[in-house]
């Protein structure tokens, strides 16, 4: 009796794994003959370059000192580590030999010409949202490419998720692959920012938390998510930014990484940001309307709130005043700080340069905004704050600021942490952060591992 329930089960799995398998099979799509440069038109592969630059594909199909391109460069997942592939023309090792049904396959379906399915580090849970007049240019501006030989290393992840086939499961659960539906009661503008937002720049792969099995919670789109040990804040109506946000203020922000009166972009949306620069402003005028409409207009409270920042801020701009300009020179020059107290270390190491209430936008001056005026202080997470204080802010290639020495080597984690936890009881009026310790440790080891 017992054999025959054994038996009777092994065949239901045997089934179960069979439909399973049936319903995972990709068939592969013929290779061919890398098509010649001669066969695309030019202007198609320059708003391919562009919108290339939208969806930030060099940035995870290009090894740290690697071609553009050529593949290699390691995202760390909580399930391992999946590496962008070589997306350069090359025959062997890119997708030279690719046809556009099969490029418009993985980005709308995540399956390689093969018939792999591909894990979603790689975000086509947005690029299907991609027209097919957008991904024929994207198409003839990678096939244009200078094409590389090299292997993409093979990805590290653990048993089982090394089985491609399970990712078939995971896209019947959170692949909606119906495309982009324009909503006709909003502007033109509107919608290509939403189209934009929502598909090729998939700014909630990092913008919107996750759940366990790693796909975006939709029901808090744009509310705050992770991307490379940063906190990538949220962009919805739960933004902490002191000032809010406008339109304009966003435009400049993304193409310039910076306005008046907010953060510079930093971290991973510094590569962002680097890229719409390159981009015609229309496009990133739209995204800029989009999401100032998904944040919503700032009530008559949040307004109060900031005039009341700026002026607490101005107040505290003059107090300091007194403190002589040798002082805080002195102050400056000596790079340990006296003590674990974080009033002394501000006072000692940041609030020279920390005054503007409002700078020129994108400028080099090294004027830094004053920090009641900084989403960084605000976050739930102080992860970010941490971060910047032990690694400073690095000048973009070519230009000489912003610039921000970087404190690992001066201040002990106990410094950092007295001076994170003081910048917060100070400067907002948010609960005080419960994890910083923790935080400065796993900041200061990440930092370690990959110095920049
Ligand atoms: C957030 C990181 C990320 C971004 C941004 C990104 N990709 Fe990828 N892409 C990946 C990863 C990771 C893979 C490999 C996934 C795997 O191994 O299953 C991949 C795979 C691909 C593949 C399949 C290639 C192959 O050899 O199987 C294509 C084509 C591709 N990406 C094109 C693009 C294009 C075009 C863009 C920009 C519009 C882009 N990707 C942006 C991470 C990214
Ligand atoms: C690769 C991850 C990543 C992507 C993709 C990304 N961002 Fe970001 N973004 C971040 C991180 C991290 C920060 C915090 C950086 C900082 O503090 O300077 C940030 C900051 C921002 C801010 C500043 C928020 C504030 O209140 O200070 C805005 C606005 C923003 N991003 C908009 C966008 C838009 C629009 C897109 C899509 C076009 C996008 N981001 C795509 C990671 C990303
Ligand atoms: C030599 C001048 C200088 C010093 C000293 C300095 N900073 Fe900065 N800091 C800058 C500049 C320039 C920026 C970029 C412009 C901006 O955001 O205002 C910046 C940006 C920041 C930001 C915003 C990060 C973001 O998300 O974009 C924070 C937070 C910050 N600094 C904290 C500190 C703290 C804390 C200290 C002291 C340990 C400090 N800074 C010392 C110049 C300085």
């Amino acid at each position: 009796m017992a054999r025959r329930i054994i038996l009777g089960l092994l065949l239901v799995l045997c089934v179960l794994s069979a439909v399973f398998v049936a319903f995972a099979w990709r068939t592969a799509i013929a290779p061919v003959e890398p098509p010649a440069r001669s066969t695309f038109d030019t202007a198609l592969i320059a708003r391919g370059a562009s919108l290339a630059a939208i969806g930030d594909c060099v940035s995870c199909h290009t090894a740290p000192e690697g071609k553009p391109y050529a593949g290699g460069f390691p995202l760390h997942t909580q399930f391992g580590t999946i590496y962008g592939t070589n997306i350069t023309p090359d025959a062997e090792t890119g997708i030279g030999r690719w046809t556009l049904p099969a490029f418009r396959r993985a980005m709308h379906e995540g399956v390689d010409r093969e018939g792999r399915h591909l894990y979603p580090a790689f975000p086509y849970d947005h690029f299907t949202n991609v027209s097919d007049d957008d991904l024929q240019a994207l198409y003839a501006f990678l096939m244009t490419r200078e094409p590389v030989r090299a292997e993409t290393p093979p990805n590290d992840l653990t048993f089982p998720l090394n089985f491609r086939m399970l990712i078939a499961g995971w896209k019947l659960l959170y692949l909606e692959s119906t495309g982009f539906r324009p909503d006709p009661a909003q502007s033109g503008d509107w919608n290509r920012g939403a189209y934009l937002v929502r598909g090729l720049g998939h700014c909630g792969a990092c913008h919107t938390p996750r759940n366990a099995l790693g796909a975006e919670k939709l029901d808090l789109d744009l509310g705050g998510g992770e991307a490379e040990g940063w906190h990538a804040p949220a962009l919805n109506a739960a933004t902490t930014a002191p000032i809010p946000w406008t339109a304009d203020a966003l435009l400049r922000y993304l193409r310039r990484g910076a306005d008046e009166t907010h953060d510079t972009a930093i971290g991973p949306m510094a590569a962002v940001v680097n890229n719409l620069s390159a981009v015609p402003e229309s496009e990133v005028r739209s995204i800029a309307t989009y999401i100032a409409s998904v944040m919503g207009p700032a009530d008559e409270q949040r307004q109060k709130r900031a005039s009341q920042i700026v002026a607490k801020a101005r107040g505290a701009n003059e107090a300091s005043g007194s403190v002589s300009e040798v002082q805080r020179q002195d102050a400056k020059k000596s790079d340990l700080a006296p003590q674990s107290n974080g009033a002394a270390i501000y006072a000692g190491s940041c609030a020279v340069c920390h005054v503007a209430l409002e700078r020129p936008a994108g400028s080099a001056s090294g004027n830094a905004l004053h920090l009641g005026l900084s989403t960084t202080l605000s976050l739930p997470t102080p992860v970010n704050l941490i971060r910047v204080i032990l690694q400073g802010i690095a000048p973009a290639d070519g230009e000489r600021g912003p610039i921000m020495p970087g404190y690992a080597g001066a201040f002990t984690d106990a410094q950092v942490g007295a001076l994170v936890s003081y910048l917060r009881a100070t400067y907002t009026d948010r609960p005080e952060w419960t994890d910083v310790d923790r935080q400065v440790r796993k900041a200061r080891q990440s930092f370690a591992e990959a110095p920049e």
